[in-house]
């Protein structure tokens, strides 16, 4: 113990002037500039809002816009779809629910086409939310006590998005009353294919 002896003493105890060790002491530097760029990042003082535009309250009616939207329609679903968030929660719900009959694209399978221009019954706000919880007579079961209030919304808001972006209906279950012009040459070919099977089933 090279350390040499502090000259005070309590009680006989003497204490030694040991230096702090290096990787100690930069820590603690360190530590001291992190706050400093915690301090500007963040509202630090009560002048002071920080640079990252971070705020409880935001925080905390973002979280709220989604949990509460189910319950009062107010919410536009267009707004939530504008949160990547929301839109991917939306996707998730209908692959493991919805895709079975609609298609992995939504493109039509037992169910109908949901991105074409084509409603039966709808797309407003309502009319989605209530398709979806509710249940259409067609073959449409009602998700309401399956699905949780929040993946309710996030799929009807991940429906609203996909909707009117393709022009003719994928499978033309629906009366497909469309350009004729682009009808000819679709229906041409599964009529061609479809009919083999048939032929060899007999
Ligand atoms: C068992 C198959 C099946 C499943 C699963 C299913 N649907 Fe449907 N869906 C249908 C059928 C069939 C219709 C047509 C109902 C009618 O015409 O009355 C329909 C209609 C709809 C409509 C109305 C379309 C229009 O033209 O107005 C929407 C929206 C819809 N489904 C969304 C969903 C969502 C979202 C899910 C997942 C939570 C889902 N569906 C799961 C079979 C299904």
């Amino acid at each position: 113990m090279s350390a040499p002896i502090l000259d005070h003493s309590v009680d006989g105890i003497e204490e030694l002037d040991n230096p702090l060790p290096r990787w100690w002491l930069y820590l603690f530097y360190l530590t001291i500039i992190f706050s400093a760029g915690y301090v500007v990042y963040y509202p630090s003082f009560w002048f002071w809002p920080g640079t990252s535009g971070w705020s409880q309250e935001k925080q905390w009616s973002d979280t709220k816009i989604v949990k509460t939207a189910s319950a009062a329609v107010e919410v536009s679903l267009s707004a939530l779809a504008a949160k990547p968030e929301v839109l991917d929660a939306g996707k998730k719900v209908f692959m493991s629910t919805c895709a079975s009959c609609h298609g992995n694209n939504a493109e039509g399978k037992i169910g109908p086409c949901l991105t074409d221009s084509t409603w039966k019954y709808g797309n407003e706000d309502k009319v989605i939310l209530e398709t979806i919880s509710k249940g259409r007579p067609g073959g449409m079961p009602a998700w309401g006590t399956f699905l949780k209030p929040d993946q309710i919304t996030s799929v009807a808001a991940y429906i609203h998005s996909i909707g009117n972006t393709t022009a003719t209906p994928a499978n033309a279950t629906t009366p497909a009353a469309a350009t004729p012009a682009a009808a000819a040459t679709p229906t041409a070919t599964p009529a061609a294919t479809t009919a083999t099977p048939i032929e060899e089933s007999k």
